[in-house]
């Protein structure tokens, strides 16, 4: 009797001890722009899911290959199990994946998905993203809907696509918006595409400009661009010239980066942008990962989030406050 109360105290002790240094585990998440509000929404969201899980998220922005590859040696060093990852550059998958395996760091994928060097999608790592395609064709139907309610003409207007085709989920949208576009009646040879060398506004300005000045000719625009940055950086270049905001229309794509632009006292050309998840995004691939390392648990090998509301001026605090944003 004696015995087995000593052997239960010592069970209860060890349970103890446990308990604290399971509560200290710690994943990764590193995503590749920090200075996005899509992705600090990713990281508050991430860090919820490991309050809730009792898990240390260690957040780290990665804008290059160097620094993802140190990155994940500084998780190593701290004792975490695995990371979730946004990566700069997609053709870095192979290597993040070897670094990964040789710390025996578990790897979730989110947003932008792994290629090796001829751009084949490593489909074996976890990968959660937003229904790129389905989200793009929304865009087109929206500016067309727009340009119908305004009353344009289709000779009076032109479509300034600006593309990042290096970048699937990019591609998928954009393609999926002029396939709209078209399916709607848009005359094909008056959408043009012009490629941003970075998904910022400083590039996609840049981008926007250089087609801007081939066609002054034009007098209403639609803009089409993978996210806000892009669409705001095109809406810039027409400002640029003096295009009045009447004459354009732009939807963005990731709702948490058109804060800014649909807080503006006075309406720009920049309509609103679609809202998908990035708070789902955020919490479950922390939480997949963490059944992954502590369960053995293997995530889903890919999984679309399709919801997508269209904020604008009128109902962007609201839509945003219902997803607790
Ligand atoms: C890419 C874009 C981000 C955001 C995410 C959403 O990573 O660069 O701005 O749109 O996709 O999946």
């Amino acid at each position: 009797m004696k015995h087995s109360l000593k052997t239960l105290l010592l069970a209860g002790a060890m349970v103890a001890m446990a308990l604290p240094a399971f509560a200290q585990d710690k994943l990764g998440f590193l995503v590749k722009q920090p200075e996005e509000p899509w992705f600090q929404t990713e990281w508050t969201f991430a860090e919820k899911a490991g309050k809730d899980l009792g898990v240390e998220i260690i957040k780290i922005g990665v804008p290059d290959g160097e620094k993802t590859l140190a990155a994940i040696d500084t998780l190593a060093a701290a004792g975490a199990k695995g990371f979730v990852i946004c990566t700069p550059d997609t053709k870095l998958g192979p290597a993040i994946v070897r670094a990964a395996k040789a710390h025996d760091l578990k790897v979730v994928t989110v947003d932008d998905q792994f290629v090796d060097a001829n751009g084949k999608p490593l489909e074996d790592v976890p990968l959660v993203m937003m229904a790129a395609k389905e989200i793009g064709e929304r865009q087109g139907h929206e500016l067309w809907k727009e340009m119908q309610k305004r009353g344009w003409k289709v000779e009076d207007t032109a479509v300034m696509a600006i593309t990042a085709e290096e970048l699937e989920t990019a591609r998928l949208r954009t393609s999926g918006s002029i396939e709209a576009l078209e399916s709607e009646g848009f005359p094909k040879d008056k959408i043009y595409k012009t490629p941003t060398k970075s998904n910022d506004i400083p590039g996609a300005l840049d981008a926007g400009n250089s087609l801007l000045v081939q066609h002054p000719e034009v007098k209403n625009w639609l803009i089409v661009g993978m996210n806000d940055n892009t669409v705001l950086g095109g809406v810039r270049a027409t400002e640029s010239i003096g295009i009045a905001p009447e004459n354009v229309i732009g939807i963005g794509i990731n709702g948490v980066d058109a804060v800014n632009e649909l807080s503006k006292a006075k309406p720009t050309g920049f309509l609103g942008s679609l809202l998908p998840s990035p708070d789902v995004h955020g919490y479950s691939t922390t939480k997949m990962l963490y059944e992954w390392v502590k369960d053995g648990k293997e995530p889903p090998k890919f999984t679309a989030v399709t919801d997508v509301v269209l904020i604008t001026r009128d109902n962007f605090k609201e839509e945003l406050a219902k997803k607790g944003l």
